[in-house]
């Protein structure tokens, strides 16, 4: 009965495209963009190198650097008028609730920076994204604390300045630790791109209409929000704190293989690293440094974040479906160590990942053949029927 109609063979059902920033092994844990590996960026660069890199396909040598940084530091702040956009949320609105709302406002505040056929505009819009999330994310955690907001300081880095904005007070000057801030900052290289993943294919498709960079993005935030993508990190924390103690991860493991039950292990599997994701090897260890650094030891939640990972890694099970920690296994509990709470863990990783977001988006509209995104579906619904009046239906 049902009429099966062929689909396009061309465009795949996941939707391929072309991209030179970056490449996945998925079998080996491979991560590199522009050919360095991931390893290398994190250990070595800061997130403006990381994000030159992306953007223009080079590290920068130190004057390109400078003026990078220079050029990012001074589109930190944001239209005074978009504060009251804030007025407009509850308390308790989730902070990726308003970074939807509040970044795709800025296309009603950026007229200079919206035409997508013009390489000024384009190049504007980049900076001017990749400056203002840090202002953008901090300000939605004060906003629902009750503190006023925190303006960027033109002296401090870029991962400095972030932690500046939501923990400074008029009252306090916050006094950024340099080892957090260094941990900080990596952690924004971790996330900052990962080739075609659900939230920049959105980026790429709404794009590839031709909609303004500022909307692009945030429909990007939006795929991100998703607890199966970018809110992972935020459901790893739930679930360390719902397992409580160590005696408990069988439990979980066992719901985990369940099919009846809807129950994932969070911060496990990969739709492509089919082996240990490289980012979270990097996490594992910032997250030790951290804790450290904080004098913060045997933390209950990574203690059963290590055991779960041991118990897991040795499951036949997940072994066999090659199940590994990703990027958000460790992430959460970084953050929190840090004073960062649970809502605001993806706004972090929406924070980095708008540099991969509008680099890739910088990649697709430059490409002169590049035409609008079309998925095609294989059709399973019912073949052609005659049309029934509705005193005939029975
Ligand atoms: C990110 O794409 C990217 O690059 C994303 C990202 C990025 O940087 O942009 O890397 C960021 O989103 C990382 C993923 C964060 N999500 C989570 O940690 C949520 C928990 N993970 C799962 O929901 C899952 O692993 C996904 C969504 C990430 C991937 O799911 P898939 O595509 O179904 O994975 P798969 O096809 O490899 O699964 C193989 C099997 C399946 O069982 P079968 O259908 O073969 O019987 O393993 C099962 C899955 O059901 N499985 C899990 C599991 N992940 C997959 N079983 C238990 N726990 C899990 N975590």
């Amino acid at each position: 009965e049902t009429g099966l109609f062929t689909y396009d063979p061309g465009f795949t059902s996941t939707g391929s495209c072309e991209s030179k920033i970056t490449y996945i092994d998925g079998d080996a844990g491979v991560l590199r963009h522009r050919g360095y590996a991931i390893e290398d960026l994190a250990e070595n660069c800061d997130f403006l190198e990381v994000a030159h890199l992306l953007l223009r396909g080079e590290l920068p040598n130190a004057a390109e650097r400078d003026t990078f940084e220079s050029t990012i530091t001074h589109h930190t702040m944001v239209h005074e008028q978009l504060t009251r956009f804030y007025q407009g949320f509850r308390r308790d609105a989730h902070p990726m609730a308003i970074m939807c709302g509040v970044v795709g406002a800025l296309s009603a505040f950026y007229h200079d920076s919206l035409d997508i056929n013009d390489p000024h505009h384009r190049m504007v819009s980049q900076h001017r994204l990749i400056a203002k999330m840090p202002t953008i994310a901090a300000w939605a955690y004060k906003y629902s604390t009750g503190q006023p907001f925190m303006y960027p300081k033109n002296n401090l880095s870029y991962a400095e300045n972030f932690l500046h904005m939501m923990f400074a007070t008029p009252c306090d000057e916050y006094k950024v630790n340099p080892v957090l801030a260094k941990a900080m900052d990596r952690i924004l290289i971790l996330h900052a791109d990962h080739e075609q993943n659900a939230s920049t294919s959105t980026v790429r498709l709404a794009g590839s209409s031709g909609a303004n960079p500022f909307a692009c993005i945030a429909a990007g935030i939006a795929s991100l929000w998703g607890p199966a993508h970018g809110g992972a990190n935020e459901a790893v924390l739930k679930m360390l704190s719902e397992i409580g103690h160590k005696d408990r991860i069988p439990e979980f493991i066992k719901r985990a293989k369940d099919k009846n039950d809807s129950f994932r292990l969070m911060g496990f599997g990969h739709r492509v690293y089919k082996n240990y994701d490289p980012r979270a090897k990097i996490m594992s260890q910032t997250c030790k440094e951290v804790l450290d650094e904080l004098g913060v030891h045997d933390e209950p939640l990574l203690q059963i974040a290590m055991e779960l990972e041991r118990i897991a890694l040795e499951d036949e099970y997940f072994v066999e479906k090659k199940l590994y920690p990703n990027v958000d296994f460790y992430s959460g509990i970084i953050f929190r160590a840090m004073g960062i709470p649970v809502s605001m863990f993806t706004c972090l990783f929406a924070l980095a990942r708008t540099t991969g977001w509008i680099a890739q988006w910088g990649e697709m509209i430059e490409d002169p053949h590049q035409k609008i995104g079309r998925p095609r579906q294989l059709f399973t619904g019912v073949a052609e029927r005659k049309f029934v009046a509705l005193a005939d239906r029975p």
